[in-house]
């Protein structure tokens, strides 16, 4: 059974304090891992982790990785401007985003971040925007050259990044317009196990950059190889060998890039940075037994919707029952109109009770973040367990004033 950084009646304590449905963080875990990944790739002079803030949009998160020289991977404004409180601004954002609209590239300029451009199209609309940067990247798709995965799907069916053709025409465009620095981008997985595949990553991405240096007279500082290193959700799976992938990316890129100048690697993972640090708790709000047993528990798919959206498998604990045999076969329930608002089907656990603590286990990333309204829930909060044990609060839970603050009701006086 998985390991968690709290005791139940810890657990208790910090649940009387605060009320549940909320995500809680293992500060002491989180800083581990960053540490291990830095160590991991230190063989690489210019080296960063651009944490994709997508994965966990928590500032006081953001806050701890820049500490270990993390950066911001952003997709959006509000994350730019999350990176930008966190006083992450400059190189050390990355601006990965697809069908951008103006205010975003002019927001990421004004910043210093690098634009990672998704499109060929998007250089001539950048140009207009707010001019090409001196620094700039490209996003390579290579369509059938390279095998997806079961979430990311295949490479030619996803809506990101620049073909082969494309990306070669589009840095001697860039060249052309006045950029001075170039980068090069992929991701073509998610949440993948495989360590060989990020190594296969590296060799595709450096072969092609070589190949462009020669074809557009440009010298490339860096290689991005994206996110999309996968997590252990269920028993029996490994974590990915971050030694292994960097040994693996280190052969390649002595192979490809040997006399050159020296070449930036940088990752921009969520996932594997904070998802198995973060745990959604939940109480047990009714057991129903009909055609099959429901726990019903006071979280729903809002708190947590990777379960319903892809059938994701997230381990179940019941810290004050880690004792007791699991007897029982549940379909594990938020309160959602929505049958597919369920943590588990058929998963055995030890007999529950209303009123059970239960900790749904590495939804550190993508969890919390992917929360929506459907239904008027409210959001949860998030806590933060640092490493001297105690908690603090880093984001308050909805309230229902939250809730009603788009809608004007005063404006129906009168209305029909
Ligand atoms: C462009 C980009 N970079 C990084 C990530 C982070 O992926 P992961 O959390 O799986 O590492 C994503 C995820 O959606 C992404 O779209």
């Amino acid at each position: 059974m998985r390991k968690l950084p709290f005791t139940a009646e810890k657990l208790e304590e910090i649940a009387s304090a605060h009320p549940t449905p909320f995500h809680i963080y293992d500060e002491a875990a989180i800083r581990a891992n960053a540490e291990r990944l830095r160590a991991a790739f230190a063989w690489n002079p210019g080296f960063r982790e651009y944490f994709a803030v997508k994965a966990a949009p928590n500032p006081y998160l953001v806050k701890i990785l820049s500490e270990y020289g993390f950066g911001c991977d952003c997709s959006s404004l509000p994350e730019l401007v999350i990176s930008e409180r966190c006083g992450v601004t400059g190189e050390r954002i990355m601006f990965t985003s697809n069908d951008t609209p103006a205010e975003e590239f002019a927001k990421a300029r004004a910043l210093g971040a690098v634009v990672n451009l998704d499109d060929i199209s998007h250089i001539p609309f950048l140009e207009k925007v707010c001019g090409i940067p001196e620094l700039v990247c490209c996003r390579f798709n290579p369509g059938p050259l390279k095998e997806g995965n079961a979430i990311i799907g295949k490479p030619e069916e996803a809506k990101y990044g620049f073909t082969r053709d494309q990306i070669f025409e589009g840095y001697k465009m860039l060249k052309a317009k006045g950029a001075k620095r170039f980068g090069i981008h992929t991701m073509v997985a998610s949440n993948e196990l495989n360590p060989e595949y990020f190594i296969e990553t590296c060799a595709m991405l450096f072969g092609l950059a070589r190949e462009i240096e020669a074809a557009a007279g440009i010298t490339f500082e860096f290689c991005n190889i994206g996110g999309g290193i996968g997590i252990p959700y269920k028993p029996g799976q490994r974590p990915v060998d971050m030694e292994r992938v960097s040994a693996g990316a280190k052969a390649e890129y002595e192979k490809h890039f040997a006399g050159h100048p020296p070449v930036a690697l940088y990752l921009e993972c969520g996932r594997m940075v904070t998802g198995p640090y973060g745990y959604l708790v939940s109480r047990v709000r009714h057991i129903k037994d009909t055609y099959r047993k429901y726990a019903g528990l006071d979280a729903t798919m809002a708190d947590l919707m990777r379960p319903a959206l892809y059938g994701a498998y997230h381990e179940i604990v019941v810290p004050a029952k880690k004792d007791v045999p699991a007897s029982e076969t549940y379909d594990v329930t938020g309160s959602l109109c929505e049958n597919n608002d369920k943590f588990a089907i058929a998963r055995k656990l030890p007999p529950l009770a209303p009123g059970d603590l239960v900790v749904i286990c590495d939804a550190g990333a993508h969890g919390h973040a992917m929360g929506f309204n459907y239904n008027g829930k409210l959001r949860s909060a998030e806590l933060l367990l640092r490493p001297d044990g105690s908690v603090v609060q880093i984001r308050r839970a909805e309230t229902m004033d939250d809730y009603f603050a788009t809608l004007d009701f005063s404006g129906l006086e009168g209305f029909v």
